[in-house]
């Protein structure tokens, strides 16, 4: 195959990118995007803030730009995200307690029902896990709320729309070694086990010299998916771009059967939230060496 979403549909997998709705007038951009992938996750355009600017007034116009482009041109989209520390609205960052849960409920109702029967998967709850060596949650509004925030999320999430996997997304999750990563393994295990309905974790896989890649990612993904969960890497650029690391990322996924699909985090370099890193697969119009790398893995 001779792109990256048909050489990942070889084993039955997708390859997406994040696409940000303010560049689909850059045909550079749309080109390479349209051609070589075949999943797409909103940059921003579907996060709490863009999607609920005030209480219980939806606004889905530059969601829906990201979601028509994908549909039109043949891509399914993986829904990025419903329940954040980061990333809200004013008025939701002014709330606590009770309230700030109601909130939380109706969010994911108003969103998902505006796009039921239409996402891949949703990233029902990000990054609510801390770094360092706690293994626990994450302080946030969201977690004041009651330790059960999440399985709620996850709960309301379901009946919302039964037809959309949902996804645990987090960064520093991929080094099994890593305390974070055991308080999420934990979390999901628990949910399985209690029928709390999860469907897949997302690994973020944002490398760089703080949290660099480890071979022992192959372990967490398979560890993961024994617990009977998908994986996904969702937010893939590693800096510098090594062409070793993104073949070892991307044999790492081909090796567990539950690995769906591999997203890069932007198209080129430039477009990258860390373009200073040069931590994508293209550059200008350029194909890299780590794109040649990915594809011949996959
Ligand atoms: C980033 C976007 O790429 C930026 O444009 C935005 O300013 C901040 O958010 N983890 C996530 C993504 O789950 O939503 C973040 O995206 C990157 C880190």
């Amino acid at each position: 195959a001779s792109t990256l979403g048909a050489a990942a549909a070889q084993s039955g997998r997708y390859f997406g990118t994040a696409i940000a709705a303010g560049r689909l007038g850059d045909s550079n951009y749309t080109t390479i995007a349209n051609r070589e992938f075949n999943m797409v996750t909103p940059e921003n355009e579907m996060k709490p803030d863009a999607t609920e600017p005030n209480r219980g007034q939806f606004n889905f116009s530059s969601g829906d730009r990201v979601y028509n482009w994908a549909v039109q041109n043949g891509k399914r989209v993986r829904g990025h995200t419903l329940a954040w520390y980061a990333q809200q609205p004013g008025w939701m960052q002014q709330l606590s307690g009770s309230s700030l849960r109601q909130a939380m409920i109706d969010h994911i109702n108003g969103v998902m029902a505006h796009y039921k029967g239409k996402i891949y998967a949703w990233d029902v709850v990000n990054e609510a896990f801390a770094d360092g060596n706690s293994g626990g949650r994450r302080d946030s509004n969201l977690q004041r709320t009651g330790n059960d925030w999440i399985e709620v999320a996850f709960r309301t999430a379901r009946n919302a729309d039964p037809a959309a996997k949902l996804c645990y997304n987090d960064y520093n999750i991929e080094n099994w070694t890593w305390a974070k990563t055991q308080g999420v393994y934990n979390m999901v295990k628990d949910f399985k086990q209690r029928g709390v309905p999860i469907d897949c974790v997302g690994f973020q896989s944002h490398f760089n010299s703080g949290s660099p890649y480890n071979s022992n990612f192959r372990t967490t993904l398979q560890n993961f998916a024994a617990l009977g969960v998908d994986v996904q890497i969702t937010e893939l650029d590693i800096q510098g771009a090594s062409p070793t690391t993104y073949a070892a990322v991307t044999n790492d996924c081909l090796a567990v059967p539950r690995c769906n699909g591999i997203t890069t985090w932007g198209v080129r370099d430039q477009d990258s939230w860390r373009s200073g890193d040069t931590p994508l697969l293209f550059s200008g119009n350029n194909k890299k060496p780590a794109y040649d790398a990915v594809l011949n893995a996959l």
